[in-house]
């Protein structure tokens, strides 16, 4: 266990039940933000502002700047992970993501063995900075994709519905799949430990994309190399604190925190946290899930979306967020209602 924080966010991962709870929110710093609009105009590419310690660090401030947020997250990608297997990645404008697809064992032989960390050097600068900058009592987040969701867009190159690419070659080539994989465990346990080092408080790992597996993939792609990340973290850092966001994964939750995959779990925006908690260990700490469509309409759809939450998790460890990223729709006011809200509700 690490030394006790004074920073509510950490409390809450060390199993209190800070009331009200504290508040972030996943893709906080993006579009919806002028501000980032700006920067992110001046940058060059996508890329060139994930490896740009000023710029990212400033990126990622800003949102806690503009609404006093209890966390920062590392502004970054989860594509620098296999970019720094050496694989070409870039984010195009109204497109998403394009990769190079790697879809065979002889494809991945031509990727670097180990994650080379000189090449995410920029990331853990990042990080120095921001932790330089952070107020005292905001947590600073790191993060990686799962092996799954990342596996997924080095198969096919670029984001796809229900992840076909790389869910036929799990049955027609799972040798492949099993060495493609590894390979992201062993490299989302040296990121994440660099982050952790480099001043990363907490680190999440995001699943977006396991809802699409049956369950026999599901507990092989997604759920044990989660695991495994975890364990392999926790191994080289014992105090590290692990939030697993599984996307979508709502059934598995259980099984996730009987297994001790995370110090938290973070609930997607499908799930109704008061069916949902029972199902978890009473101390076990959650986050999430407002829909964050619910932030664009704002109203009293959002005052509700709210208030369910908050009386749902009333007396456990929980950390307020959305269920999924804001959007670049997102009103700012509506944010910084919902913020005030949260931080106004009563004993
Ligand atoms: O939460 C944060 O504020 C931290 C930054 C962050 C980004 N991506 C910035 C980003 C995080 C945590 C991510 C994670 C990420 N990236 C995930 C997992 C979470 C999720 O959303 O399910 C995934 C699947 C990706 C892959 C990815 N990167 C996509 C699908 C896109 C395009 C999305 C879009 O809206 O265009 C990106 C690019 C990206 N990553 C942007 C941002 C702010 C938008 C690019 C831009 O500003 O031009």
């Amino acid at each position: 266990m690490a030394e006790r924080s004074t920073k509510p966010l950490l409390r809450v991962l060390d199993r209190e039940a800070v009331w009200p709870p504290p508040i972030w929110l996943m893709r906080q710093a993006g579009r919806h933000l002028p501000e980032y609009r700006e920067v992110r105009a001046r940058a060059g590419s996508f890329m060139d502002l994930c490896y740009n310690p000023a710029l990212a660090a400033e990126v990622t401030l800003q949102p806690v700047r503009r609404y006093g947020l209890d966390g920062a997250i590392l502004f970054s990608d989860i594509l620098v992970v296999p970019h720094a297997l050496g694989q070409d990645v870039s984010v195009i404008e109204h497109q998403g993501p394009r990769l190079d697809p790697v879809t065979s064992l002889k494809d991945l032989d031509r990727l670097s063995p180990e994650l080379s960390l000189d090449r995410l050097a920029p990331v853990f600068e990042t990080l120095g900075r921001i932790k330089a900058e952070l107020p005292p009592e905001t947590a600073l987040l790191g993060f990686c994709g799962a092996p799954w969701t990342v596996a997924s867009y080095m198969i096919a190159g670029k984001g796809t519905p229900d992840q076909a690419p790389a869910r036929v070659l799990a049955y027609r080539d799972p040798a492949f799949l099993t060495a493609l994989i590894d390979r992201l465990v062993e490299s989302s346990i040296r990121y994440l430990v660099a982050q952790i080092e480099a001043g990363a408080e907490a680190v999440q790992i995001f699943e977006s994309f396991g809802s699409a597996l049956p369950p026999a993939l599901f507990d092989r792609l997604s759920l044990e190399p989660i695991g495994r990340v975890v364990r392999g973290v926790k191994a080289a850092r014992p105090e590290a604190r692990i939030i697993v966001f599984a996307r979508g994964g709502g059934v598995h939750l259980p099984r996730f925190a009987a297994a001790g995959i995370g110090d938290a779990l973070a609930l997607d925006w499908t799930l109704d946290p008061a069916l949902v908690l029972p199902t978890l260990p009473a101390d076990m700490p959650t986050q999430g899930n407002l829909d964050p469509l619910a932030l664009v309409a704002g109203g009293d759809d959002l005052d509700r979306g709210i208030d369910r939450i908050l009386n749902a998790v009333r007396g456990r460890p929980h950390i307020f967020n959305l269920g999924h990223g804001v959007v670049p729709e997102t009103p700012i006011p509506h944010v910084e209602h919902l913020i005030a809200r949260v931080r106004g509700a009563g004993a």
